[in-house]
């Protein structure tokens, strides 16, 4: 239970902190990785811990199907379509987005595990929240003169409900910290619709954790992103009672690695996620972890990371990225040269 709310604990946790001595040594600092992207069901990742809080408001709302919105590929929705088939849930996802041309990737998971994926072209009308909401509703709206009773999880899983995932984290990994003795560290993450980092940032907060936190912004905002989380902020606090505040200036957030848009194919995140799995055997994803552990290396060429520094970095999953197609079109170029045929 987390700020009086119940969840339903179906994870195993906590999750592995693990050194990473040879990425380490490469980049001249201590590297630690938190392995989120080992929450088990339907392939991991950070939505789960938020989608425990969520399952248990839809069980005691007698929900019979769980409904969420995302880009087409979106983790989120596979995740949610993960917890829908082991809770016996019917799950649909709702995306702005064509039809990419296959099923791959998180779609390939998504029809595996029995979820319905919606889409609708984009109108370049409205913004995409706005269609991808009005259309939601429409969908919800459906299903519900079919006889179902919706659960609807916003975009990431990032309302109020949704930080409490990260956190019951912020302890979790405060405790593993003082454990391994690396109390001092920096922790990094990346931030999308910045539900994890918020509940971080909170529940380190709450527990004056000596720990600090960095977010790694993979998209650009609309408005600035210091506006966007002390708005977020002002919410959360409002509806858990923080005693603690915040200002624009306490949210330490890097917007400087992003490349101009969201799940770009990017040639430094390829090159983050060849090193990761080349001296790790660790596999980053393009969109979120690759891209924030591309920020960490150029922090530290930056100086914003000094060298010895202890880090933390979230593993917060993803992985099936790698197969959608306009990434793997792009490491297929680069990784060809390694395929002999005899
Ligand atoms: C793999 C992965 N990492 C990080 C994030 C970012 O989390 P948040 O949306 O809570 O900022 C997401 C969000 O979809 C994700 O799928």
């Amino acid at each position: 239970m987390s700020c009086g709310y119940k969840k339903v604990p179906f994870l195993n946790l906590p999750t592995p902190v693990e050194y990473l001595p040879n990425v380490s040594r490469q980049l001249g600092i201590n590297l630690y990785l938190k392995r989120d992207d080992l929450t088990g069901l339907g392939m991991g990742g950070n939505k789960l811990r938020k989608l425990e809080y969520f399952l248990y408001e839809a069980q005691q709302q007698s929900a019979t199907m769980l409904l969420t919105v995302g880009g087409v590929q979106t983790n989120h929705g596979r995740l949610t379509a993960a917890v829908a088939a082991k809770y016996g849930l019917k799950c649909a996802i709702v995306a702005i987005d064509d039809y990419p041309g296959e099923i791959s990737a998180n779609i390939l998971l998504d029809r595996l595990m029995g979820a319905d994926v919606i889409l609708k072209a984009n109108d370049h009308q409205r913004s995409v929240d706005a269609q991808v909401y009005e259309t939601a509703m429409m969908v919800k709206e459906r299903y519900e003169a079919q006889g179902e009773n919706v659960y609807f999880i916003p975009m990431g899983g990032s309302n109020e409900l949704g930080i409490l995932g990260y956190y019951d984290c912020a302890q979790e990994l405060t405790i593993q910290a003082a454990e391994l003795g690396i109390s001092d560290s920096r922790v990094i993450v990346p931030i999308g619709s910045m539900g994890t980092y918020m509940g971080l940032f909170c529940g380190l907060k709450d527990i004056d954790s000596p720990l600090s936190l960095t977010g790694a912004l993979i998209m650009p905002y609309e408005q600035s992103v210091r506006a966007f989380a002390k708005d977020y902020f002002d919410k959360v606090k409002q509806r858990y009672d923080f005693e603690f505040g915040a200002e624009k200036s306490d949210f330490h957030i890097d917007e400087d690695y992003v490349y101009g848009a969201y799940n770009n194919a990017v040639p430094q995140v390829r090159e983050a996620i060849c090193q990761m799995a080349q001296k790790e055997a660790i596999i980053l994803d393009p969109c979120y972890t690759g891209k924030a552990f591309n920020a960490i290396r150029q922090m530290i060429l930056d100086r914003k990371i000094e060298p010895g520094e202890t880090i933390i970095f979230i593993h917060t999953g993803g992985q099936p990225g790698i197969n959608t197609p306009h990434h793997r079109i792009e490491f297929e170029a680069e990784l060809m040269d390694g395929i002999k045929i005899l």
